[in-house]
């Protein structure tokens, strides 16, 4: 198996090109899901105050035989805390959790543009930098007009954006717009969370049989090829270990295409999560 490959960001730091997702990997099974995960080469968390496993995720980074510095760990401030002060709390308090004194990256998890406020929490994201509590700050889920709202009103750009993105909903544009503004695309529910069945699409199928790969892999290195990190969630280690073994083969262009071809639009959102409409104030 290769090792995963970095990724430079536009505040020169480097990242792994493959995070490791957490959405409801909790308590003592979760907590063996991120353990099994480091053991594999996984070295980038993600979480998510929303995600209630922030403590699980500290407790792996103690358990765990890799030293802290080589791990990276990334959360989302959740939208009830969009206001400046509370922003910063958050940030504070989800470092408690953790029992860590930096977030490697943090990412504001929704725009929720009804409530207005993620132009403060951008500029609460921009002070913790400062005051050392992130190395690296982004966003998620911010369309084109929120992402030139806030690096209009604080001069600074996002180093990544982590966006609904599979074969059935490429979100391309979107993709293009990060790429224009310097900004990395992460992807969430790459493998489509169990809802859809990209998995058991007959053309990923072909495509895998034709490279001797899994479906999965033919889906991440689809991203890989895009220059887009996935963020992929296993609890099986087979999974988790198919998901980093990624870097050894090519998808051709003709192949590319037909994943690309596979987009129906916004039908092909997994949950019909449109970042205008979705609100969570968790
Ligand atoms: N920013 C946001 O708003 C947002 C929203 C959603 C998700 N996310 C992030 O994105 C991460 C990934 O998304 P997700 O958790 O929704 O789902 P996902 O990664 O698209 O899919 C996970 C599912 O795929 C299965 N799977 C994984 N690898 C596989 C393989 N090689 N072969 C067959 N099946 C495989 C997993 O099974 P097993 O678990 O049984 O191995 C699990 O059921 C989340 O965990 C979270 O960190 C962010």
């Amino acid at each position: 198996m290769n090792s995963i490959k970095t990724m430079l960001l536009n505040d020169g730091s480097t990242i792994p090109s493959i995070a490791f997702g957490t959405v409801n990997v909790k308590g003592a099974t979760g907590l063996y899901d991120v353990l099994n995960a480091i053991e594999s080469g996984y070295r980038l968390i993600d979480t998510s105050t929303n995600y209630n496993n922030e403590g699980m995720v500290g407790e792996a980074i103690r358990r765990s035989s890799v030293p802290r510095e080589e791990l990276m760990i990334s959360s989302k401030l959740p939208g009830a805390a969009h206001e400046y002060d509370q922003a910063i709390q958050m940030i504070q308090e989800s470092l408690y959790r953790i029992g860590i004194d930096y977030f490697d990256k943090y990412l504001i998890h929704w725009p929720l543009p009804k409530q207005d406020k993620y132009d403060e929490a951008w500029q609460a994201l921009v002070d913790a930098r400062k005051f050392g509590l992130i190395k690296t700050i982004g966003v998620s889920n911010f369309l084109p007009e929120h992402l030139d709202c806030i690096i209009e009103k604080t001069g600074v750009t996002p180093a990544t954006n982590q966006i609904e993105r599979h074969p059935y909903f490429n979100n391309k544009e979107l993709v293009e717009e990060n790429k224009k503004r310097g900004i990395v695309t992460e992807a969430w529910s790459p493998l489509g969370r169990e809802i859809n069945d990209v998995l058991g699409n007959d053309t990923i199928i072909s495509i895998a049989q034709k490279y001797n790969k899994k479906p999965a892999q033919i889906i991440g290195r689809w991203n890989i090829q895009n220059d887009v990190l996935p963020v992929m969630k296993a609890s099986s280690r087979q999974h988790q270990m198919e998901n980093i073994d990624i870097f050894d083969f090519e998808l051709s262009n003709e192949d590319m295409e037909q994943i690309n071809s596979l987009d129906k639009g916004e039908p092909g959102r997994v949950e019909g999560q449109h970042p205008n409409e979705y609100e969570e104030f968790d």
